[in-house]
């Protein structure tokens, strides 16, 4: 059997049976650890969520004084976000501006964002492209936090959740970010915090000017 596209049916269909079958399960989840320990010692900001899913950590951020752009290309999804930041209550709710955008050529208003976020995203074209065209969107003194699913367990070989998705890796982070720009604060493999099995590669990195 030929690998899922990963393309917007895909995921559109996987959000709408995953909402359908379990949303009450999906609203509890937790926010993602990588970010939460990232960005605690951020002051808050504008932040941009590239790939939100249904929203975890577009409310964790917009809770935590955000004002957040949560972009992502399944309807299913945002509509989710939508009505659990409605939950949350008008000050939550106020802070987020839902996009149903294509992350393969959408590109942020340069230099706006003191926080970009992409957590676990499929690229369809180069990793280093989507690198930079993330990067562009954080401002003078920003943060760039990309997380990727290592689609192999490194310990045993096995193929993982993100197995034939090609995401974010430490190396093609390290490649597209210039150091005369970027200071790497943060760019390695660490174990996954939730259930699952291999590593997530982490990059952070601040731009210096
Ligand atoms: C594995 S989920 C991760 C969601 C969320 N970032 C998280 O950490 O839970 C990947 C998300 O990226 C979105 N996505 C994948 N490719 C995209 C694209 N080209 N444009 C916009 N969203 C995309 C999917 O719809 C999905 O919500």
């Amino acid at each position: 059997m030929n690998p899922p596209k990963f393309d917007q049916d895909f995921w559109e269909e996987l959000w709408a049976k995953t909402l359908r079958d379990h949303g009450d399960k999906v609203a509890r989840r937790s926010p993602n650890a990588h970010l939460m320990l990232e960005a605690a010692d951020l002051a808050p900001g504008r932040a941009l969520d590239a790939g939100c899913g249904h929203g975890a950590e577009t409310l964790w951020l917009a809770a935590h004084g955000w004002h957040v752009t949560a972009v992502d290309f399944s309807a299913a999804a945002l509509a989710h976000g939508r009505s659990l930041a409605e939950a949350a209550g008008a000050e939550v709710a106020e802070r987020i501006d839902w996009a149903e955008r294509d992350l393969s050529h959408w590109t942020a208003e340069p230099r706006r964002y003191d926080l970009v976020v992409c957590l676990y995203v499929h690229v369809a074209g180069s990793v280093e492209e989507m690198v930079a065209r993330m990067a562009s969107g954080v401002a003078p003194g920003g943060t760039l936090l990309l997380v990727g699913h290592r689609p192999i367990d490194p310990a045993t070989g096995a193929a993982t959740a993100a197995a034939n998705q090609v995401q974010v890796s430490v190396e093609a982070a390290r490649a597209a970010l210039d150091p005369r720009l970027w200071e790497l604060m943060v760019a390695e493999e660490r174990p996954r915090a939730v259930a699952g099995t291999g590593v997530d590669a982490v990059i952070r990195a601040r731009r210096r000017s």
